[in-house]
């Protein structure tokens, strides 16, 4: 069996920067484009940093045609500023991330209540919104006690492009229904772990990410509506390496590095389902025509035959663990 998508799109991307950015980027290339995250350090604020950001990923792709969607990092930004942003080549929208909540958002919103006018004014632009959406309680809870904060902005911005990031719980599905101004990503990893594969038996540090993974009630009802093609869903990787030491650590760093494996395992999925004729909408038709986006035009194939995931990559210096390192998976890019 085998599919060939068009312009497939990677939604939630880190890249990093430096020599993590020459090893990760190219393993991006079977997308034909993605949201890039501004959260660097420091973070990407100025439509200087972001046309420079995005210079540098070009640099660091192997040539293959790429459509950067670059995000600013979300401050309060006033009309001028956002003005400028709107105007800077391959700018996607602002990222918001409640201070702290995450890798490197010290710098985030702590009162929501302050950035009123910033909304207000993308919602009159046309500039999306992407949120990571979660409060600062118990870890389980997180993305339940920020919905309500999803409702406010969905209600007092009814034109404002709203993206709720790495869903993760069949409750934030739930709202997809109520508002149609809003829309939400998906990972890889929120499709089919649950916290026990996580935590239940020996810990398993590179399945350890924000936000994190829940039950399999939530996990099943995130797969369903993929599989079921629900128009406002969208896949977004959130693949987001950091270096082995940083994994396998006291302290381990939150992310799961899925950009390797991302499209094989999907269409594994789909076809295990009989969804495969749902996918080409899940990796892109669904983006594209929510915000309206015309990647590069490329076709990728993908084959049944199976893919044997390397233990790790590594170079410049640098080594990262994908998920279902050392493993088969099976299905595999045509090359
Ligand atoms: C991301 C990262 O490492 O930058 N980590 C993660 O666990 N997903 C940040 C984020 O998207 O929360
Ligand atoms: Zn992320």
């Amino acid at each position: 069996m085998e599919i060939t998508l068009n312009s497939p799109l990677d939604m939630h991307l880190h890249l990093r920067d430096g020599d993590m950015l020459k090893l990760t980027a190219p393993l991006s290339e079977d997308f034909a484009g993605a949201v890039i995250m501004p959260n660097l350090v420091p973070p990407v604020t100025t439509p200087e940093m972001l046309q420079s950001y995005s210079a540098r990923i070009e640099q660091a792709m192997s040539g293959t045609p790429f459509s950067r969607y670059m995000t600013l990092f979300f401050t309060p930004l006033g009309e001028k500023e956002l003005e400028a942003a709107r105007h800077t080549p391959g700018f996607f929208g602002l990222k918001l991330y409640p201070a702290g909540i995450t890798t490197n958002s010290e710098g985030g919103v702590s009162d929501l209540a302050r950035a009123d006018k910033t909304f207000r004014l993308m919602e009159e632009m046309g500039i999306p919104l992407l949120v990571h959406g979660e409060s600062h309680g118990f870890v389980m809870d997180r993305e339940a006690e920020f919905l309500h904060t999803y409702r406010h902005l969905a209600e007092k911005y009814p034109a404002l492009k709203l993206s709720m990031e790495h869903i993760t719980t069949a409750a934030a599905l739930q709202l997809l229904e109520e508002y149609p101004n809003v829309c939400a990503t998906v990972t890889l990893q929120h499709l089919i772990i649950t916290l026990d594969d996580v935590a239940g038996g020996a810990l398993k540090p590179h399945l350890f990410c924000k936000p994190i993974a829940k039950r399999p009630e939530d996990r099943d009802a995130l797969l369903q509506a993929a599989l079921s093609g629900h128009p406002r869903l969208m896949f977004g990787s959130d693949s987001a390496p950091h270096p082995r030491c940083r994994k396998e650590a006291c302290g381990c760093a939150a992310g799961v590095f899925t950009a390797p494996v991302a499209l094989p395992k999907l269409a594994e999925i789909f076809a295990a389902e009989g969804a495969l004729d749902h996918l080409q909408d899940f990796v892109s038709g669904n983006a594209c025509r929510f915000y309206g986006l015309t990647p590069q035009a490329r076709k990728i194939t993908l084959r049944d035959t199976p893919m044997q995931v390397p233990a790790a990559y590594r170079s410049y210096g640098e080594e990262v663990v994908p998920m279902y390192a050392g493993e088969s998976i099976g299905w595999s890019v045509v090359r």
